[in-house]
C-alpha cells in the first residue's frame, strides 16, 4: 500500500473482523535483523504490517540520508517469503505535507548516547512513529534491541501519549562474526570488517569482566576504548556504562547496567549494546 488512505481502510478491515495486527516500522534494506522481527510478529498477532520508510526528519544534515541503501524489489520478496500481510510505502510527501509542524521530542531520554550526537534525531523517531501508529493503528509493534535507546523513546512516548499499543523489544540479531545487523553494514569495506566486530569484541570482553567482580565503570570503559582503538580504522563516538531504564551514567556497576557503544568505521556509523550483570 502507497497512500495512507488504502492502509487506513486495510486496518480497520481487520480490526471490525477482530484481527490482531503486529507492526514492524523500518527504513527499508532489510535483513534477518528485520526478518525476526515480522517472525515475532507472526506468533504474537493475526496479521503482519511492515512499514518502509526512510524518514528524513531523524537525519542530521550532516548525516547519509542521500547515500541510505535502498532497494524496494529486494525488500519486497524477502517480506513476502517471511509470510508478512501488508506493507506500506509511504512517500515523503504524504508523511510530511506541507504545513506539518507538530513534532513529539521527550526531555531526558534524548540527552544521553546517540542523542548527543545526533541532535534532533529522536525527535524524528518520535515524530514518525507516532505518526505510523496513527496511520496503521497496530495492537502492537516490534522493535530491535540494537536501537536500545530508540525503543527506550518509542516506549516512554507511547506510555505518555497513551498511544494504546504494546510496545515489544526483540533481541539483536549478530551475524556469524558477532557484528550486529544493521543496514548500515553494507559501507564496510572488507577490510573494515575486523574493526567493525571489534564493538561486539569489547562488549562480551566487559561482559566477562563484570561476571568476574569488576564495579568499576571507568575500567570497563578504559578497556573498551583500547580494545577498539587498536583498530586504527574507528573513531570512537561514545562508550558508556549506564541505567538500563533512565540511560543515567553508571559508576558502580552493582546490578545490571546497559553498556552502549557507538563506532565509527570508515562511513559506517555502527551502535551496539549489552545488558552487563555482576556474577552471571
Ligand atoms: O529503526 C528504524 O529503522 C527507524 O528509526 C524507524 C523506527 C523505522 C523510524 O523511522
Amino acid at each position: 500500500m502507497r497512500t495512507i488512505d488504502a492502509m487506513r481502510s486495510y486496518s480497520s478491515t481487520l480490526r471490525q473482523s477482530g484481527k490482531t495486527i503486529a507492526f514492524v516500522p523500518t527504513m527499508g534494506f532489510l535483513h534477518e535483523g528485520h526478518l525476526s522481527l515480522m517472525k515475532k510478529g507472526r506468533e504474537l498477532a493475526d496479521r503482519v504490517v511492515v512499514s518502509i520508510f526512510v524518514n528524513p526528519t531523524q537525519f542530521g544534515p550532516s548525516e547519509d540520508l542521500a547515500a541510505y541503501p535502498r532497494d524496494e524489489a529486494r525488500d519486497l520478496e524477502m517480506v513476502e517469503a517471511t509470510g508478512v500481510d501488508a506493507v506500506f510505502i509511504p512517500d515523503a510527501k504524504q508523511m510530511y505535507p506541507e504545513g506539518f509542524q507538530t513534532t513529539i521530542s521527550l526531555k531526558a531520554l534524548p540527552a544521553h548516547l546517540c542523542g548527543l550526537s545526533r541532535p534532533g534525531h529522536f525527535e524524528g523517531v518520535a515524530t514518525v512513529v507516532a505518526k505510523l501508529l496513527g496511520i496503521v493503528r497496530p495492537h502492537l509493534a516490534i522493535f530491535g534491541e540494537k536501537d536500545y535507546q530508540q525503543l527506550l523513546v518509542v516506549r516512554q512516548m507511547v506510555r505518555d501519549l497513551e498511544l494504546n499499543v504494546d510496545i515489544i523489544g526483540a533481541p539483536i540479531v549478530r551475524e556469524a562474526d558477532g557484528l550486529a545487523m544493521s543496514s548500515r553494514n553494507m559501507y564496510l569495506a572488507d577490510d573494515q570488517r575486523k574493526a567493525a566486530c571489534s564493538l561486539y569484541q569489547a562488549l562480551t570482553e566487559s561482559k566477562k569482566r563484570v561476571k568476574a567482580g569488576e564495579i568499576s565503570a571507568d575500567t570497563i570503559i578504559a578497556s573498551a576504548e583500547a580494545l577498539i582503538q587498536a583498530h586504527p580504522d574507528t573513531r570512537i563516538d561514545y562508550i558508556a556504562v549506564c541505567d538500563p531504564k533512565t540511560l543515567d551514567a553508571v559508576t558502580a556497576i552493582d546490578g545490571p547496567v546497559l553498556m552502549a557503544i557507538a563506532v565509527k568505521v570508515g562511513r559506517a556509523r555502527l551502535i551496539d549494546n549489552m545488558i552487563l550483570t555482576p556474577g552471571t
